[in-house]
C-alpha cells in the first residue's frame, strides 16, 4: 500500500497496531539501492509491519545542493519495496510535510555543526526535523538507519534521547560495491573516471585502519597520509578527513576507545562520504 497523507498513514499503521503488530520504519529519500534494502530486510526480520518512507526532504539540502536533480525513480522504488515485502510506503509531497505555515525545527546542537555539518550548514536540522515528523506520524517501535551516515545516526540518537522519543534505533552496517565503494544514491552522478577514483575513500579508510592496527595513534599523522592519498587521485578534492570520538564527534589527537574515522571527498560537484568505526586499544608499549 502507498499513502501520501498523514491521516491515511496513521490509519494504516493504527490498523496494524490494533491487531498487535510491531511496527518498523525505514526512512529513505528513495533511489533505493542494496544499502536501503538491507535496512528493509532488517526491519522485516524484526517487525510484523514494515513502513518505508520515501521523501526527498528539501529542508536538508543547501541552496546550492542537488535537491532538484536528486534521482526520483519512484516506480522502481515501489517494485523494490514490494519485493522486500514492505507493508506500507509513505510518500508525501513537500507541501504535506511542509505546509506554508510551517515554522518549527529541531536542532541538535554541537553534534550538528561538525564534520558534514560544517560544510552543509542546516543539513542536520533538516534531517532531525523530518525524522521527528516521520516518527510522530508513524510512531514506529523501531527505526532503521545506516552506519554509512554515521553522524546522522549519532545526531538522531541524541535527538531521541533528549526529546524522549519512544522509538528504538537500529544502526545497520554499510553495504559496499565489490571494490569497496559505499553504495549511495549519489554514485549515479559519477562519470566513469570519477567512479574509478571513488574507491579512494574506502582505500584510505582501510589504510588508516591498517596503520592503527600496526600501532599508529597520532590523528595528525593518519589524517595527513590519507589526505596525501586522496590529493593524488585525479578529480578528487578532500572536504574533510577526521578522526573523532564517537560520542561527541570531537577531534581526538591520540586515538583511544570508540573512534570514528570519517571522510568526505568531492568529485566535481558530487560529494561522497564514508567511515569506519573502530575500537582502538590504548597506546601500544613503546
Ligand atoms: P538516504 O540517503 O536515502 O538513506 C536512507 C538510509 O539508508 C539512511 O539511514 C542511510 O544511512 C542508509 N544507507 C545509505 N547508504 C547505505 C549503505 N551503503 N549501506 C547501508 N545503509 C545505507 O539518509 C537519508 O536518506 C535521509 O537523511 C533521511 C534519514 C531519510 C531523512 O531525510
Amino acid at each position: 500500500m502507498i499513502t501520501t497523507t498523514v491521516e491515511a498513514t496513521r490509519q494504516a499503521v493504527a490498523a496494524a497496531r490494533a491487531i498487535g503488530k510491531r511496527v518498523g520504519l525505514v526512512p529513505t529519500m528513495g533511489a533505493l539501492h542494496a544499502g536501503h534494502l538491507s535496512l528493509i530486510q532488517a526491519a522485516r526480520s524484526e517487525n510484523d509491519f514494515v513502513v518505508v518512507s520515501i521523501f526527498v526532504n528539501p529542508t536538508q539540502f543547501g541552496p546550492k545542493e542537488d535537491l532538484s536533480r536528486y534521482p526520483r525513480p519512484f516506480e522502481r522504488d515501489v517494485e523494490l519495496c514490494e519485493r522486500e515485502c514492505a507493508d506500507l510506503i509513505f510518500h508525501p509531497t513537500p507541501e504535506i510535510m511542509y505546509p506554508p505555515s510551517f515554522t518549527t525545527y529541531v536542532e541538535v546542537h554541537e553534534l550538528q555543526k561538525v564534520l558534514c555539518g560544517a560544510s552543509r550548514p542546516g543539513h542536520f536540522r533538516g534531517v532531525a526535523t523530518v525524522v521527528l515528523k516521520l516518527f510522530n506520524v508513524i510512531e514506529p517501535d523501531v527505526a532503521y538507519f545506516g552506519q554509512k551516515d554515521a553522524q546522522q545516526a549519532r545526531v538522531l540518537s541524541q535527538m531521541v534521547r533528549d526529546l524522549d522519543v519512544p522509538v528504538a534505533l537500529r544502526i545497520c552496517p554499510i553495504v559496499r560495491e565489490p571494490d569497496g565503494l559505499a553504495l549511495s544514491s549519489r554514485n549515479v552522478y559519477l562519470n566513469p573516471a570519477e567512479r574509478a577514483g571513488a574507491t579512494v575513500l574506502y582505500q584510505s579508510l582501510m589504510r588508516m585502519r591498517q596503520r592503527i592496527d600496526a600501532g599508529e595513534r597520532s590523528a595528525d599523522v593518519l589524517i595527513a597520509e590519507a589526505r596525501q592519498r586522496i590529493d593524488a587521485t585525479p578529480g578528487a578534492r578532500v572536504d574533510y578527513v577526521a578522526i573523532v570520538d564517537y560520542d561527541r564527534l570531537q577531534p581526538m589527537p591520540r586515538l583511544k576507545g570508540k573512534v570514528l574515522v570519517a571522510l568526505a571527498v568531492y568529485f566535481g560537484t558530487t560529494r561522497l562520504i564514508d567511515n569506519v568505526l573502530m575500537d582502538v586499544p590504548a597506546e601500544p608499549e613503546a
